[in-house]
């Protein structure tokens, strides 16, 4: 069964779809919602019973821990004990947006949102529609991102419907997501600054706002930092990657050739600028080799579109690790398994 999808714009929010959306997360339910990122399926963050509705709409394992959602700076007193001085400049900085701040939890978190860690995930979302659906629902929103545990994230109510259908209650169809790829998770400690998982926030830029702290990327002290399952974000496709640099449209077509002798079906994720070299194949643009922010939109989109056309090998090609590069080789990698 399909859940209830209410079209909403965010730039004229109806009011009375935002409270069907409250009224949901008030009975315990699970409302899937857009934010700048990639869409989120929420619930009541400080009762257990709504939260465990999560891992199981997703069939996600009980040790991997949920961001929860903020969308008042005041909030973050209830859920996090110490603010070191380098979360309060982060949070200055970037929120509301794409940045998750890993915390000392108060005792109102419950364990399941953690998986029992001491630590919780916070992250206060820009994007309107999310902001408003917080603020009205008057409870932390916990919210991982509204997929089936590892599909490529969704970015449109659709890829939501089509993993989720008959599994979740509502969904706020609030249309594309800007960034398309998850928060950067930032882990604090006394001494530096450890970037769990690179995303919408590039790692540049925290470290120009922290300058005399050191910047890491790499996992954190929990056992479950992002990135401890091997596999991720994975369409159904085998998923082969031609790195950037010299020799790379080559490397492309002999992977490619290989695979179509022995009767795969290839697809091809391509930089605009080499889109025509692989016309033989199901070519899908990720974007201009030089706009790693329009490839970071349209990375997921295209994962699934090689699903919907039943490709058994997707050969996509790298992209150079700057700026939001970084997040979406992440991903690539990720998926590659
Ligand atoms: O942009 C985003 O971050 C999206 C939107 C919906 O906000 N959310 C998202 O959630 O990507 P999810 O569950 O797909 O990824 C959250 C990651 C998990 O991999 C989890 O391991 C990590 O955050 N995480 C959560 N709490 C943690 C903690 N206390 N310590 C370390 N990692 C944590
Ligand atoms: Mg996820």
């Amino acid at each position: 069964m399909k859940p209830k999808i209410l079209k909403i714009d965010p730039h004229n929010i109806d009011r009375t779809k935002i409270a069907q959306a409250v009224e949901v997360i008030h009975n315990r339910g699970l409302v899937a919602f857009p934010t700048e990122t990639v869409y989120g399926l929420g619930a009541n963050a400080l009762d257990p019973k709504a939260v465990a509705g999560i891992f199981e709409a997703k069939k996600r394992p009980l040790d991997d821990p949920l961001i929860v959602h903020i969308a008042d700076i005041k909030d973050l007193e209830r859920l996090a004990k110490r603010m070191p001085y380098q979360a309060e400049r982060l949070s200055e900085c970037f929120w509301p947006g794409p940045l998750t701040l890993i915390l000392k939890k108060t005792d109102i978190v419950p364990d399941i949102v953690t998986t029992g860690l001491d630590s919780v995930a916070v992250r206060m979302p820009s994007n309107t529609i999310a902001r408003e659906f917080i603020l009205e629902a008057g409870v932390p929103l916990a919210a991982p991102s509204a997929n089936i545990f590892g599909r490529p994230s969704p970015t449109t109510a659709k890829h939501v419907v089509d993993d989720l259908a008959g599994r979740i209650d509502l969904v706020l169809d609030g249309g594309s997501t800007e960034i398309g790829i998850e928060s950067t998770i930032v882990e604090l400690n006394d001494k530096e600054i450890v970037v769990l998982r690179p995303g919408g926030i590039d790692v540049e830029l925290i470290k120009r706002v922290l300058p005399g702290t050191d910047v890491r990327i790499g996992s954190g002290s929990g056992g479950n930092a992002p990135g401890s399952y091997a596999k991720h974000y994975s369409p159904r496709a085998k998923v082969v990657i031609a790195e950037e640099g010299e020799g790379q449209v080559g490397k492309v077509i002999s992977i490619a050739r290989e695979a179509a002798h022995s009767g795969r079906k290839v697809g091809v994720i391509a930089v605009l600028e080499h889109a025509e070299d692989f016309r033989e194949y199901n070519v899908k643009v990720l974007g201009p080799s030089q706009e790693a922010k329009i490839c970071a939109a349209r990375l997921f989109l295209v994962l699934r579109e090689m699903d919907s056309d039943g490709m058994d090998v997707i050969i996509a090609e790298g992209i150079k690790e700057k700026g939001l590069g970084l997040a979406v080789m992440n991903r690539l990698r990720k998926a590659a398994g």
